[in-house]
């Protein structure tokens, strides 16, 4: 069942939106990365979970620091929070949100702020600007309303729902294990049959009070990933028209790259859109001897909204 590669026929999709979020990459992923199964799956980037719940491990110990995703997904698991409760959560809240608009998402905005509710934190992100995930420096989620009174209409609820429905479904019966933790300790806990996917934020982009990683820590991470015992793979953008990602060069050389190219949209109209490359770095047979390989093996390129 966990075992790579693997093709996925239906990509699911989780309830909670980030930026960088991988579900247009998950078959790029699943396609290119080879383990037996018999460990753990380790995340230290969890982010959304798109990739954790499509791969769909036995045994997974997945983190982040944003402790607002994993502490959802932890109520989750534990059957705190279901479909039941998100349901009669968000048909409360379309009613206010009808009502008092912009006024209503910024008292949901401050109660959260004050005191974390996951239900709250599901109800911003999925009402949000541009369903972005960004806190500020103390940590308050400081996105604005999305401008739409009537976004959690009867036909998003039920997607909503599904969503929840379906994670749940992942996380059945499985050993998974999430935890609020840095990178390095979820790191330290790898053993020789895990595997590691290591999805860290843009260097210097999205900047928050949960995604601010500087080159310093992009160089950390490559120096700890290259001494890991078991099976690792890194994604990170390769290269856009305007430039190459030369972190990718400068500190993952003498390993196996795979890259993929995809369009996103920078407007409404169908023809303003953008090439990216994205990366999928492996570890080579001789680490610091054999030259960066790129091999792209997958010429189908998609489009599709940043964050939709
Ligand atoms: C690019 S996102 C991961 C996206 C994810 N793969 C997905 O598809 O949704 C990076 C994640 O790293 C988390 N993060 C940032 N700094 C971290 C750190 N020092 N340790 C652990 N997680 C961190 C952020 O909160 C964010 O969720």
């Amino acid at each position: 069942m966990s075992k790579l590669p693997k093709h996925i026929g239906k990509i699911g999709t989780p309830p909670i939106k980030c930026q960088g979020i991988k579900t247009k990459l998950i078959n790029f992923i699943a396609e290119n990365i080879k383990w037996e199964g018999d460990g753990r799956w380790i995340e230290p980037f969890l982010g959304s979970g798109v990739v954790l719940f499509n791969i769909q491990p036995c045994r997974a110990l997945v983190s982040d620091t944003n402790k607002h995703i994993i502490h959802l997904y932890q109520q989750i698991q534990s059957g705190k929070i279901d479909e039941v409760l998100v349901k009669a959560y968000l048909k409360s809240a379309d009613e206010q949100l009808k009502k008092g608009g912009q006024d209503y998402y910024l008292e949901v905005r401050k109660r959260f702020n004050e005191q974390g509710s996951s239900l709250d934190f599901l109800f911003l992100n999925r009402s949000c600007f541009n369903g972005l995930m960004r806190f500020n420096s103390k940590g308050g989620y400081n996105v604005p309303f999305g401008h739409k009174p009537e976004r959690f209409a009867q036909a998003y609820i039920t997607k909503i729902i599904n969503q929840i429905s379906w994670i749940k479904k992942m996380m059945k019966g499985k050993d998974w294990v999430f935890e609020v933790a840095d990178w390095r300790q979820t790191l330290r806990q790898a053993k020789e049959a895990d595997f590691v996917y290591l999805d860290p934020p843009y260097i210097g982009r999205h900047a928050d009070y949960y995604n601010n990683w500087t080159e310093e820590d992009a160089i950390e991470l490559a120096e700890v990933a290259k001494r890991l015992h078991c099976g690792f793979a890194l994604s990170m953008w390769l290269e856009n028209k305007y430039r190459k990602n030369e972190h990718i060069e400068n500190h993952w050389d003498g390993l196996e790259l795979r890259s993929f190219s995809h369009f996103y949209h920078v407007g409404s109209r169908e023809d303003l859109r953008n090439e990216m490359q994205e990366a999928l770095v492996l570890p080579g047979k001789n680490l610091n001897n054999i030259p960066l390989q790129i091999k792209q093996d997958i010429e189908h390129p998609i489009q599709f909204k940043l964050f939709e």
